[in-house]
């Protein structure tokens, strides 16, 4: 059994985060979301992972993830020159995924559930694909199954105007090597994609067995703001230990879940958990509320911060609105000077939002 992950593709609804670097790379709790998945893999007991990356932020992938060690898992990486479909992906990764059956992992999914479970049912079963449903509230956005009483799978539409039902298609899916065959027989789709949709669909028509599990648990598809803003607060929630490794002073107080790497320096600062402070941080007259990630090397004076993400490096000084249900990109400046500002200047990247609220 091998694994392929998807990793290229363009990242557009993450913007501007994806215009410097990777989606698949944008933390969640201080860990990017790819390695979730990796490690995901790993547990399952599958070690021989593909990782499909992209011209644009391949090199920073791979310069990030590595060789699979760090995950006791061997990395290939295949470059996919455009972002023509997950089916394309499949196509481009054929020379490495030979004629073995194999996950399919997007990669900026997150799923709670043990991928092991699904794949003993997959092995047991022997069927040509098994995929994971989920009810959503939002349909139109995502691959819709149609299927009967019994949970048999009938038709998969990707992104239906009019969806037949309310089940989505979770990014991950277990392929045996007749999904080759499927994908040299389909079009790209109205957006000019190779769509794995249409290419189990094809299984589907060519009375192959095709399986469908509902997912229990969270699913995350950290494709936006608000989808990444939540999958911080569900693995803050489950996953963070407390642990403080760093120097804090007698006037700050931590309270609740918090995890602070070596070298950071707290000052006179209110932490409440969970919260997550990455290593060679400066946080001085703070209050950082729950469900809040700061990467390494931020810098943080007089802020009061809740439920928002600071990426690696950023600076954020003297903001005294609470700053809530933000995401603030890598190196960023947000400052104000100390007395009451007359006049707000500003240097924002294309597709920035701001909110004065
Ligand atoms: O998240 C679940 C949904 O994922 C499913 O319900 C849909 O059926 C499926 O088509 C997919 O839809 P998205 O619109 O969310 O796919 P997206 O373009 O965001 O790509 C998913 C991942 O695959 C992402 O990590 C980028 C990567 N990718 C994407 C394309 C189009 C590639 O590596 N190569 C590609 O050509």
């Amino acid at each position: 059994m091998k694994a392929l992950i998807l990793s290229g593709g363009k990242g557009t609804r993450l913007r501007p985060l994806t215009y410097t670097g990777a989606k698949q790379l944008v933390p969640v709790a201080n860990k990017p979301i790819l390695w979730y998945g990796i490690e995901g893999i790993v547990a399952a007991g599958i070690t021989d992972i593909g990782i499909i990356i992209s011209p644009e932020t391949g090199e920073e992938v791979k310069a990030k993830t590595g060789n699979g060690d760090r995950f006791g898992a061997k990395i290939t990486y295949i470059l996919q020159e455009q972002p023509a479909g997950l089916a394309h992906a499949v196509k481009v990764a054929q020379p490495f995924l030979g004629d073995s059956p194999f996950i399919m992992y997007l990669g900026d999914n997150l799923i709670q559930s043990d991928l092991g479970l699904f794949l003993e049912k997959f092995s047991a079963q022997a069927v040509d694909a098994l995929i994971l449903l989920r009810p959503v509230a939002n349909p139109s956005a995502f691959g819709v199954a149609k299927v009967d009483e019994s949970g048999r799978v009938l038709q998969l539409i990707e992104k239906p105007k009019v969806p037949p039902s309310n089940l989505a298609l979770v990014g991950i899916y277990y392929f045996a090597n007749t999904i080759h065959n499927a994908i040299a027989n389909i079009q790209p789709s109205p957006r000019g994609e190779l769509e794995i949709t249409d290419a189990i669909q094809y299984l589907i028509d060519d009375q192959k067995r095709v399986e469908a599990c509902q997912l229990e648990g969270w699913w995350l598809d950290t494709g936006k703001k608000d989808d990444l803003l939540e999958a911080n607060r569900i693995i803050l929630d489950t996953c963070l230990e407390s642990s403080v490794l760093s120097e804090v002073d007698d006037e700050s107080k931590i309270i609740g879940r918090v995890q602070i790497g070596a070298g950071t320096k707290i000052v006179n600062c209110t932490i409440r958990g969970p919260v997550m402070i990455g290593s060679n941080c400066y946080l001085e007259h703070c209050y950082i509320g729950p469900y809040s990630s700061i990467a390494d090397g931020a810098k943080l004076v007089d802020v009061d911060l809740d439920h928002s993400v600071i990426l690696q490096g950023a600076k954020v000084v003297g903001i005294h609105q609470r700053i809530v249900d933000s995401v603030i990109g890598q190196r960023a400046q947000l400052t104000l000077a100390p007395q009451r500002p007359k006049a707000l200047r500003f240097m924002i990247g294309d597709d920035s939002q701001i909110e004065l609220a």
